[in-house]
């Protein structure tokens, strides 16, 4: 991947090796590279812009702060989905003019936040929040500026816990009550409906999908403005995949192709919603070997990360590419060997991997591909601390987010109050 790579037999991101970074700070800690989120940017929006498209980053994948920082210097709107990640936008420095607010279980108060806030707009998904908008508005004295999201009834192929677009989702506005629901909210007197949106699902590289919920968007704004309403807003979501080891990420050309092919002649303001994109191969896990183990023929290293540090494999039985931080040498021998975490359950493993030397207590190795969906969902099952976080820049590199203690987790508890019950 790039900005990660091997230069005198240690792995570096960009100028720093990270050895280094591990030696100062210990580990687990995930390591991001500036270079790589900005040439993903680049490489996305040279595609976009020329289209008109406006990028919201998913912030969802990851909202760390810094790496908000970076992608708002780089003109990056957002696509939050909570009053959290809305105050995390603000404290970034995103302006409310270019967050778009998604979910599918906004309440009242986020609704508010997100009004006050000066949201660009709402991507509503279902009758009953369009009506607690009205309320919500009306209250304020404000028009809320809406888009509704659609669910297109589109299979984007990807894993099942990932996918959103198909009927049976919970996601987006079935298609065929669009038109329905686009009058009633525009009967509402203080709801602006100004256009569509749809999201698929994560991790797509095939277009086909993309191309096929495109034109269904094309084929309802048409409708739509045939019952004489406004449509001047149409935003994509996001998915575009990437590469975890094996495989291609999503061509952005060709996705942008299909954007021009599907919507240029729409007269619409476009805003795509990419998160993983984005952020995913900048980042990576770092990890220690704890112990080494054989059982009935298997070896096992575990290593202090677990699946509350990165619970992508648990979850969705995802394989990210493992790499020694000290480059094998020739004469060493692979060994396959099961990666696995301390966490007390046979579902905290990273994998088995075959192309990796025999590790040894000590040595470390770099979960890659780990910047999107990773540290975010990061857990303290266990009462293991969330991680520290290192940001590289060139041959700069700065501690980002510090660990969390266990006295961070116990200042939450009332013992006292519950044991005098
Ligand atoms: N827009 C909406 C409305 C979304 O729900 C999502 C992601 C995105 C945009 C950004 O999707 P992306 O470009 O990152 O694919 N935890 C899973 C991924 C869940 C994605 C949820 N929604 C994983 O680790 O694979």
């Amino acid at each position: 991947v790039d900005c990660f790579s091997y230069e005198d037999g240690k792995l570096h991101v960009e100028g720093v090796a990270i050895e280094t970074i591990a030696r100062e700070y210990g580990t687990p800690v995930y390591i991001y590279s500036a270079e790589s989120v900005r040439r993903r940017w680049k490489l996305l929006s040279d595609a976009v812009t020329p289209l008109g498209v406006q990028i919201c980053y998913a912030m969802k994948a990851n909202n760390n702060l810094s790496l908000l920082r970076i992608l708002a210097g780089l003109g990056a709107g957002v696509d939050l989905v909570s009053g959290g990640e809305l105050e995390r936008a603000r404290v970034a420095g995103i302006p409310g003019e270019k967050m778009v607010f998604s979910g599918v279980g906004k309440t009242s108060e986020e609704i508010r936040a997100a009004l006050e806030g000066e949201v660009h707009q709402l991507n509503v998904e279902s009758v009953e929040e369009l009506k607690v908008i009205d309320e919500v508005a009306g209250a304020l004295g404000k028009i809320a500026t809406v888009v509704l999201r659609i669910n297109p009834d589109v299979d984007a192929g990807t894993h099942p816990k990932i996918t959103t677009g198909t009927r049976k989702n919970k996601f987006g506005i079935d298609y065929h009550q669009v038109l329905a629901i686009y009058e009633f909210a525009a009967r509402l007197p203080h709801i602006n409906v100004v256009g569509l949106a749809v999201h698929i699902g994560s991790q797509i590289t095939d277009l086909t999908p993309f191309r096929q919920s495109f034109e269904r968007l094309s084929g309802l704004v048409e409708m739509v403005r045939q019952r004489g309403y406004t449509v001047e807003r149409l935003d994509l979501g996001g998915g575009l995949g990437v590469a975890y080891g094996a495989g291609q990420r999503i061509d952005v050309e060709a996705y942008a192709k299909v954007i021009g092919d599907t919507l240029r002649d729409c007269d619409c303001a476009l805003t795509i919603e990419p998160g993983r994109f984005l952020i995913a191969e900048a980042g990576a896990l770092i990890t220690t070997v704890i112990y080494n183990k054989e059982t009935d023929g298997e070896r096992f290293s575990i290593v202090d990360a677990g699946m509350n540090d990165l619970m992508r494999p648990a979850l969705y039985d995802a394989l990210h590419p493992v790499w020694p931080i000290i480059e094998p040498t020739a004469d060493q021998r692979a060994t396959p060997c099961h990666l696995v975490g301390p966490v007390c359950e046979s579902s905290d493993t990273f994998g088995r991997f075959t192309s990796l030397p025999r590790l040894k207590r000590g040595d470390r190795v770099a979960i890659g591909v780990t910047g999107a969906y990773s540290a975010a969902m990061a857990s303290t099952y266990n009462a293991r601390p969330l991680v520290q976080k290192v940001l590289v820049n060139g041959d700069r590199y700065s501690l980002i987010r510090r660990k969390q203690t266990v006295a961070d987790q116990l200042r939450y508890e009332l013992a006292d109050a519950g044991h005098a019950l």
